[in-house]
């Protein structure tokens, strides 16, 4: 029966003789949260699981070594390169196919890009290249900068090695009851380096030549082919555009599409990007949805078997349009299951408004985990590595739950104690729940935000969570409630210096805010942004200050910054980064076609402001004590604190408190629903503050405080 919502969406496919019952697919996510051997464990069956269980067709679980000694993407990768692997692996297979999908393993060598070993490294080239925010993690080891990295081209004697070792690996697949088995030729990684003109320079038979850089390809596919049988589905997936100078582009990515139908391959799987290009690979919020979608169209065009795209796709219309349209075969989506498992079961049910759609800021399942080799999570899905949240145990009794904040700690808090059965309210100081998130809003290309926002003020109207607009509580405001959460986010500093309260110096806040009137929540009281002079000196180095000085560069100001820090937005997830530090310096983001900024973004760094004198002279000190004086029209402060004054008088008032989000620590979106969640799940009767002002509950018999 055709599905009423989105038809094509849900129409089966063929990818060999495997049928696949509906258009969407998982496309490879290393979660990194394998045991240490590789093998699988019961963190990786539950993530494959749940998405399984969640409608989604087909699933490609990711890079999967197939040599553990000579490379891992990620410390804590599923390997297949030793037998006593396959009966994990079976059982990641057995708990797809449970719930009706089919599913495929990605053997992926990292080559260059290896997390582990951190040296040696095999590649096609020994050439090494400057691979900003790379998963060969350079950043994050000991001295890595000092120590270099060592990569070396590989011996051909080596090359012959891994092929067998693929062609094994690709066997314990199948022989653990896979479906399909995937290569992964994109993104920089080994395969990907033999066939990128820009990495390989070999001048053997395995360089040179279009058909000399697929020869690796090519003989893996024959070692596969041989070991698993030329009926056993096999994939390739490979960047469609590597966006570098030198890189392969689209029209020799049909010609691998080609030679990979030739030779008997059963879809490909087009992705985008080379780690030199990082914005590509994993791109960041600013990215609009489907950006990489023409690739898959061109190729398509030119191949009989299936195409998967990916990159960005979060909306079912849109991806039911794609499909519609011819552009594409299968819709692949790897961050958008990581925040919501159950988004084709939502979509076929047309409850897409409860889709929590990923806003692309990899944050939790790059930042913060796998580039700091830890194992996967997400910003805004509390349940990605923590089984708590998946299966929420209700309260033994219903507890009154104060929540003094609406922002994302206040919100996740609200919608979590509410699922576990308490009756939350929330005391919002202005008219209108979002918090820091709404500042995004208003940033060019940042609007995902709003995404999240929007999903979770509709969950607070859903659970009926009690919300009491313009109302700051006090102590005895709040004594008939069972726990307190103090989630009052930050407050921008005001440092005292001469001219700090001249009426050219604003906030970030002022500047942010955001006036999107056709909003369904848009209060009617909220004041108007403020307007900046031409010139904008920046002060800070927080969310703030990056978003203020996207939004007034992309209107055409003249923006500086002042950091006290070495350099600017250190904190931030290194795609996002790259991609901001392009435009700043006036360039574009790679793939990304957005306006240019007039004027570069001057960042002045190791400097703090003296003064600010009224006729816009802003005196600024650099760490030698050498002053230099800017004139501009607005100074926008972007300094922000916690804002924990109200927690102070609630906890000497005896009420049982704890800070949630930016009130505890000034951090970002996941550190504040990490904490709103966590705190929510403790929350039962009795609920009391530990030694470290911590919440606590549930304590085992026989313990009385
Ligand atoms: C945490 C994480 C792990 C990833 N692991 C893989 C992988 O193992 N293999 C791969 O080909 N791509 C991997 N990717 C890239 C994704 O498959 C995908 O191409 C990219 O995230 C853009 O698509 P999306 O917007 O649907 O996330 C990974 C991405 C993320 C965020």
């Amino acid at each position: 029966m055709r599905n009423k919502h989105y038809p094509n969406l849900f129409t089966p496919i063929q990818i060999g003789d495997i049928v696949i019952p509906n258009r969407i697919a998982m496309v490879p996510t290393d979660i990194s949260s394998a045991n240490a051997d590789g093998s699988v464990n019961q963190r990786v069956i539950t993530y494959h699981e749940q998405i399984a269980k969640g409608g989604c067709g087909f699933l490609i679980v990711g890079a999967t070594t197939p040599d553990k000694a000579t490379g891992r993407p990620t410390v804590t990768c599923v390997a297949a390169d030793e037998d006593p692997l396959i009966p994990g692996l079976s059982h990641l297979a057995e708990a797809m196919h449970r719930y009706g999908a089919k599913c495929a393993v990605q053997i992926q060598h990292p080559g260059r890009q290896a997390a582990w070993p951190r040296k040696n490294l095999m590649s096609a080239s020994d050439h090494v290249l400057d691979v900003p925010g790379s998963a060969g993690h350079e950043v994050i080891y000991a001295e890595s900068i000092a120590q270099g990295k060592t990569i070396r081209a590989m011996t051909v004697e080596e090359i012959y090695d891994l092929i067998e070792k693929f062609g094994e690996a690709a066997w314990r697949v199948k022989q653990a009851g896979f479906d399909a088995v995937e290569l992964h030729g994109a993104h920089g990684y080994l395969i990907a380096q033999f066939m990128s003109p820009f990495v390989n320079k070999r001048n053997d038979r395995f360089g040179g030549s279009f058909i000399n850089r697929m020869r690796f390809t090519m003989e893996i596919v024959n070692r596969i082919q041989m070991k698993c049988g030329r009926d056993f589905p096999l994939g390739i997936r490979y960047s469609g555009d590597e966006w570098i100078e030198g890189g392969r582009r689209l029209d020799e990515s049909v010609k691998v599409a080609e030679l990979m139908e030739e030779m008997g391959l059963a879809y490909v799987d087009i992705s985008a990007g080379i780690f030199e290009s990082p914005g590509t690979v994993m791109d960041p919020m600013y990215y609009p949805e489907g950006w990489n979608t023409y690739t898959a169209e061109e190729i398509k065009k030119h191949v009989k078997i299936p195409v998967i795209t990916s990159h960005s796709l979060r909306n079912p219309e849109y991806c039911e349009k794609i499909l519609a349209e011819g552009k594409t075969d299968m819709v692949g989506m790897s961050r958008q299951l990581i925040a919501d498992p159950y988004w084709a079961n939502k979509a076929k049910t047309g409850k897409k408004e409860d889709i929590r759609r990923c806003i692309s800021c990899l944050v939790g399942c790059w930042q913060e985990s796998l580039m700091i080799k830890r194992d996967m999570r997400c910003a805004i899905n509390p349940a990605i590595g923590d089984e708590r949240f998946i299966h929420l145990q209700p309260a033994k009794k219903s507890c009154k739950v104060a929540i003094i904040g609406g922002g994302p700690a206040g919100m996740e808090a609200a919608r979590i104690s509410a699922l576990r059965g308490h009756k939350a309210t929330i005391f919002e100081s202005t008219g209108e729940l979002g918090g820091a998130m709404l500042y995004c809003c208003t940033v060019p290309g940042k609007n995902k935000m709003r995404w999240h926002a929007d999903w979770l003020r509709c969950r607070m109207k859903k659970l009926g969570v009690e919300i009491k607009y313009r109302t700051e509580p006090t102590a005895k405001d709040l004594k008939d409630f069972d726990v307190v959460l103090c989630a009052c986010g930050g407050k921008v500093a005001k440092p005292e210096i001469p001219g700090i309260e001249l009426s050219l110096v604003v906030t970030f806040e002022d500047v942010l805010r955001c006036k999107n009137k056709k909003c369904e929540y848009y209060p009617e009281d909220k004041a108007e942004p403020v307007e900046c002079g031409e010139n904008v000196l920046i002060w800070g180095d927080h969310f703030g200050a990056a978003d203020a000085a996207e939004k007034l560069g992309t209107a055409g100001k003249k923006v500086t910054i002042v950091t006290e820090n070495k350099d600017f937005a250190e904190w931030m997830e290194p795609c996002h980064r790259d991609v901001m530090m392009k435009r700043f310096a006036s360039g574009n983001g790679e793939g990304l076609k957005s306006k240019t900024y007039v004027h570069p973004v001057t960042v002045i760094a190791n400097a703090s402001i003296l003064e600010i004198k009224k006729d816009g002279t802003v005196v600024i000190v650099n760490s030698n004590f050498v002053r230099s004086m800017v004139k501009v029209d607005t100074v926008v402060l972007a300094k922000v604190v916690p804002n924990d004054d109200l927690y102070e008088s609630l906890l000497e008032a005896g009420l049982t408190v704890a800070k949630i989000g930016d009130v505890k620590k000034v951090h970002n979106l996941r550190g504040a629903v990490t904490d709103g969640a966590n705190a929510a799940l403790v929350i039962e009767e009795g609920v009391m503050l530990n030694a470290n002002n911590e919440l606590i509950s549930n304590l085992p018999t026989g313990v009385e405080l």
